[in-house]
């Protein structure tokens, strides 16, 4: 397979997990490139379920790679318990998963800030955040302030450096009304978690390069999705990462012309989690329906996720942002009992049409949808293996997406299994 990054292309939890999990068969390495724990990829196989926050989902297939690169923030507490509860599963772990010595950790202070700016009462607005402390540990990277994987290696010197750490992050969290942070407690379990992952931790790059070099392919797993792309998305209610297509090549150090294609993953509808504008939420009865039948519960926090309609103008700019190639679009079954739906083709903002992405967040905010609205279909397709077997209105609902969207559609899910995945053109 061409080396792929697979991105997600609308708020984060568009079904990245179980589309990765299809397209590892064909790799020979896959590559997490940023975010952190913030991130759930749920991916089911048999009756068995898989939850992944930090360990690409390519570690449930016997003999592959699994990379966690430069890009991501590690928090090596909740790396540890996640490849402990694999090993229970049977998975062989070690010789399987690197962790580049690049990769910032998250430590408990990070933690401990991103809860104290997320309280109501505290200054600014919230995000909504998924309280993992990634905000901090990335902004501690910019800052320099960081530490990473590679300097856990020297235990004693990263222990002390750490110490320091907490003393100065302890004044900043009592100016914001939190508690201090006992050192010892945080030293310990870390002291724990350094030797346990010390195996892992390498200079990825080398690797990368000989696979490149070697023909072999690699697929590269966002998380999270393009509008929350610190960048792109809508700041200040994004991650703190770019979760585009171009964090592949910073989050991993592969070079951008050895990437032959993007894969960018959709929902049939749209979803969101934490706070931000959201033009075709639904607060009403369709809303709820796709809430229950999508099951739109968090993966890392359990919130419920704000659902609505498909936005066609997210779509095209992720699809632009990103180079798009191929839609994944999943969760088509989600729709399968509506007896109409819409989809969002354009914004009616300020008395004028708009048909590309506000800039500014305040402006996307007044940002009315224009909707066409398209027959349902009435039927299951969950059991569908073909896409010509597919109800005449449920392909006219995803043409008309490809149409408005201009990308071609590569793959569609259309239930959480394995099975349920017609593979179009990819
Ligand atoms: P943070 O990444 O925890 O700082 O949260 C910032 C924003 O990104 C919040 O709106 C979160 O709900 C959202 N977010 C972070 N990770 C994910 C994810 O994996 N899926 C969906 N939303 C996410």
């Amino acid at each position: 397979m061409p080396n792929t990054v697979l991105i997600g292309a609308q708020w984060g939890d568009e079904g990245k997990g179980k589309v990765i999990d299809v397209m590892t068969e064909e790799v020979d390495l896959v590559v997490r490139y940023q975010g952190g724990n913030n991130a759930g990829h749920t991916v089911e196989i048999g009756d068995e379920k898989y939850v992944l926050h930090l360990i690409p989902s390519g570690i449930l297939h016997d003999g592959k790679l699994c990379i966690i690169g430069n890009g991501v923030v590690v928090d090596p507490s909740a790396l540890k318990k996640e490849i402990e509860d694999l090993e229970e599963r049977k998975f062989q772990m070690q010789g399987r998963l690197f962790v580049s010595d690049r990769a910032h950790v998250v430590f408990p202070y990070h933690r401990e800030l991103d809860i104290a700016r997320e309280k109501p009462s505290a200054e600014g607005e919230t995000i909504g955040t998924t309280k993992r402390g990634i905000g901090p540990a990335y902004g501690d990277k910019s800052s320099r302030r960081g530490l990473r994987m590679g300097d856990m290696l020297d235990t004693q010197v990263f222990l002390e450096l750490v110490k320091a750490r907490i003393e100065e992050n302890n004044r900043i969290l009592v100016a914001l009304g939190a508690e201090a942070l006992d050192a010892s407690a945080v030293l310990s379990p870390l002291r724990e978690a350094a030797e346990f992952l010390r195996p892992y931790i390498v200079d990825t790059l080398p690797m990368l390069n000989d696979a490149v070099a070697a023909g072999k392919s690699i697929l590269f797993e966002g998380a999270q999705g393009t509008m929350l792309d610190i960048d792109f998305g809508t700041y200040p209610y994004v991650t703190s990462s770019n979760a585009t297509a171009g964090g592949a090549c910073t989050g991993s150090g592969v070079p951008p012309h050895r990437i032959d294609r993007v894969v960018a993953v959709v929902k049939a509808y749209t979803t969101r989690v934490g706070e931000g504008p959201f033009p075709t939420e639904l607060e009403d009865d369709v809303g709820a329906h796709l809430s229950r039948e999508g099951h739109e519960f968090g993966a890392t926090t359990g919130r419920p996720r704000r659902c609505g309609w498909f936005d066609a103008v997210v779509a095209r700019y992720s699809a632009a942002l990103n180079g798009a190639d191929y839609w994944a679009i999943t969760k088509l079954d989600v729709l399968d009992q509506l007896e109409t739906i819409k989809i969002c083709v354009a914004y009616e903002c300020d008395g004028e049409r708009v048909e590309n992405m506000p800039g500014d967040v305040r402006r996307f905010g007044r940002c009315v949808p224009i909707y066409e609205e398209v027959p349902g279909w009435k039927s299951s397709t969950t059991t569908v293996t073909r896409y010509e077997d597919l109800p005449a209105n449920a392909r006219a609902y995803v043409e008309r997406l490809s149409e408005l969207t201009g990308v071609a559609v590569g793959l569609l899910s259309v239930g959480p299994q394995r099975s349920s995945t017609l593979r179009i053109a990819l």
